[in-house]
């Protein structure tokens, strides 16, 4: 008998199984998401596929997200960060090519969550703490992603673990739950449905994926990276960020300690240094955003096959652990 997780999560976003793949600006392409999403995960398509110009993004989106159209009809999701001064236009492109998902983050989701509604389309939010998953949960969102200090890209303030958040929040909320920050493998979904979650969301794991369209060199950082690979940089700005240790981001961080002001350090974040950075593999333009679950991972891997192992070892080591649960009128040897 082959075994099978199903969650709430999974009913409500019509998912085979309880793996999302996070929404990364411009690391989540359509093939990406499609390839997670035949999997039986869902699929999420970034906000700013492949780092183009403001002009530029919603053409790139839509492109993405009918490439992924054409390559499955399974659920995928799209990233809206609320603070985009176009986010509307993509809850439009949402709308108008069938993707029946939005995951909105980085913002208050108040004014878009109505209209997501409107348009029969399941909404995700991104919280980093517990005033805002409350928030959001009474805005009327349909899974709430709580992401700890573990995570890649941007961090709540708050700089709080996974382990210690996602109790507090799942304790106090009825909304269905996907853990995200340090997730790689089975045994952290495991773990996140051990804590109230019922799903966890990857980022990093999937950006060591064949599909995504990242450079190999930022690939490569990743499957490197040692215990202490990862740190927070650009704490000028108004949320840190979860970063790959390059040479270039402990020269950020070296500035932010030397007193150098908030908007000069701020001044460096450009665009275009982003994209020669994570699209063109150099190293010295830019910081690469990614979570501490790099030191987890040790290979490059279709995404599909990330899903089943995944799966595969969450059932496995739930079926191991909860084998430890037994009659307490069992002899066990007690010295
Ligand atoms: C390269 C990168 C870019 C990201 N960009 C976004 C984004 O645009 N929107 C968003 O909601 N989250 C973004 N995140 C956070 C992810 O959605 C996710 O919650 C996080 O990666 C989970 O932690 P993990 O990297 O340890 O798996 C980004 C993460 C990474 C690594």
């Amino acid at each position: 008998m082959s075994l099978l997780l199903h969650t709430p999560v999974c009913e409500v976003l019509g998912i085979r199984h309880p793996v999302m793949q996070a929404g990364m600006a411009c690391a989540a392409n359509g093939r990406l998401a499609a390839a997670v999403a035949e999997a039986g995960g869902l699929g999420t398509i970034g906000s700013n596929p492949g780092w183009v110009s403001a002009d530029e993004q919603i053409d790139a989106v839509r492109h993405e997200v009918r490439l992924a159209r054409s390559l499955t009809d399974k659920p995928i999701s799209l990233n809206i960060p609320i603070v985009y001064k176009r986010a509307d236009e993509l809850l439009e492109i949402a709308r108008e090519e069938r993707v029946p998902v939005v995951s909105l983050t980085a913002g208050n989701p108040d004014k878009l969550i109505p209209r997501a509604h409107e348009y029969g389309l399941k909404v995700i939010s991104v919280v980093g703490s517990l005033s805002q998953a409350l928030r959001v949960e009474a805005s009327g969102v349909d899974v709430i992603v709580v992401e700890g200090t573990e995570a890649g890209g941007l961090n709540h303030p708050d700089g709080i673990s996974i382990l210690a958040l996602l109790p507090k929040i799942t304790a106090a909320v009825r909304t269905p739950i996907a853990a995200a920050g340090g997730f790689a493998d089975g045994r952290g979904l495991a773990a996140g449905l051990c804590l109230g979650a019922q799903a966890v969301q990857l980022g990093t794991r999937f950006l060591a994926s064949e599909e995504c369209h990242v450079h190999d060199a930022y690939k490569r950082l990743i499957v490197e990276a040692g215990p202490t690979g990862t740190f927070l940089v650009w704490k000028g700005k108004h949320f840190p960020t979860r970063a790959l240790r390059t040479p270039y981001a402990e020269k950020i961080q070296q500035l932010e300690q030397s007193g150098t002001s908030k908007e000069e350090v701020a001044a460096l974040i450009v665009e275009a240094s982003e994209h020669a950075t994570q699209m063109l593999g150099d190293l010295e333009a830019g910081t690469f955003t990614a979570g501490m679950s790099s030191y987890l991972v040790d290979d490059v891997l279709p995404a599909g096959e990330i899903v089943r192992r995944v799966v595969e070892e969450a059932v496995a080591v739930l079926g191991q652990t909860s084998s430890y649960v037994v009659d307490s009128e069992t002899p066990v040897a007690v010295r």
